[in-house]
């Protein structure tokens, strides 16, 4: 039988697991950091993978076409949609708040009733959304089962976007994965700090004490794809490393430093993040949840990169 090989939490002994049959994958917003890595993983696991897409190309739909035409043939959907909330380049204003709520509520609106109206439905549904939707806090740690989803602006929109996500019938299974800072080489928030700590100018930002709630890309894209895969698997799941409740700002910080062998020790202010981003936005920044993924590793997703260390030795040797 064709085995996947997947590492233990410890990383010490290889654990395989049988491979599931071919499915056929449907990603909107499957262009982005994450849809690049989940693409590859599926195609590595024997998948088929169709995009959709705001440009069309090969491979893809364009959600004019989702709309027009209905879901193509499929047996797993996924939404990864969404205008990038931390573009420096874009102004906190009205029309942006807009283009973040509607780049992710519609796109999610549309895959859901697409799916509601597909003969015969697909198998699974799974929505990546964030943990924004807990309320940021030093002490309190959150399970999918905490309260939330109703304090400021990006929690009401993740109630909004897992409320899009909703489909009448039950014979598709739907799972909504709650992620937090999603850590790799091609993309995210690495890619936009990585200089500054490659040039000694890390550090990390303001106190550094908020928590830093973060996941390596191998395992958000492996918690998507078991979620695809594994008939039991339902509901809400935090997309966090197992020690990402304990993780900070300075710890996150201290640990880019020493994986790229640079001092990070120049914190950046509060204020200039305050400046750059608008005080709404830099929230994610300056505050933080400790988010713990209980029903994840209930589920028996077993992680790649559990601990931050090895995560960074990963993405930046
Ligand atoms: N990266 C993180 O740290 C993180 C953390 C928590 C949650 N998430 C969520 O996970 C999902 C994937 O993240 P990502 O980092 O892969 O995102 P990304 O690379 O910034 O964008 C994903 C895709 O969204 C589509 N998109 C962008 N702006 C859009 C707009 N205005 N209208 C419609 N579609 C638009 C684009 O696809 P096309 O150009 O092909 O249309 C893009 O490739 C997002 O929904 C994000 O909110 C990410």
């Amino acid at each position: 039988m064709f085995l996947v090989e997947r590492r233990s939490p410890e990383g010490l002994s290889a654990h395989a697991r049988p491979a599931f049959p071919a499915m056929r994958v449907l990603i909107g917003g499957g262009t982005g950091f994450v849809g690049r890595a989940l693409t590859q993983l599926l195609k590595n696991q024997g998948h088929e993978v169709t995009l959709v897409s705001r440009s069309p190309g090969k491979n893809r739909i364009t959600w004019d076409e989702l709309s027009r035409l209905g879901l193509p043939p499929c047996d797993g959907v996924v939404n990864l949609s969404g205008e990038n909330v931390l573009n420096p380049l874009r102004r906190w204003n009205e029309s942006f708040r807009q283009d973040i709520v509607t780049s992710r509520v519609e796109t999610t609106k549309a895959l859901a009733k697409a799916i509601a109206e597909a003969e015969p439905p697909p198998l699974a549904w799974v929505l990546v959304t964030g943990v924004g939707y807990y309320q940021p806090s030093h002490t309190t740690k959150y399970t999918e089962d905490s309260p939330g989803g109703d304090f400021d602006f990006f929690s009401r929109l993740v109630t909004r976007w897992e409320a899009a996500a909703k489909i009448p019938s039950d014979a598709t299974r739907q799972v909504v994965v709650r992620s937090g800072v999603v850590l790799g080489r091609d993309g995210g928030a690495i890619a936009q700090m990585l200089w500054p700590f490659r040039l000694g100018l890390g550090g990390p930002i303001a106190s550094g004490r908020q928590p830093f709630p973060w996941i390596h890309v191998a395992d958000l894209t492996g918690i998507v794809a078991h979620a695809l895969e594994q008939e039991g698997v339902s509901g809400i799941l935090n997309g966090v490393a197992p020690s990402a409740v304990t993780t900070t700002n300075k710890d996150f910080a201290q640990a880019m430093g020493s994986a790229l062998r640079r001092p990070a020790l120049l914190p950046l202010p509060g204020f200039a993040v305050s400046t750059i981003f608008g005080p709404e936005r830099s929230i994610m920044l300056l505050e933080g949840q400790r988010v713990v993924p209980k029903r994840t590793l209930e589920s028996n997703y077993c992680f790649e990169f559990p601990d931050l260390p090895s995560a960074l030795r990963d993405i930046l040797s």
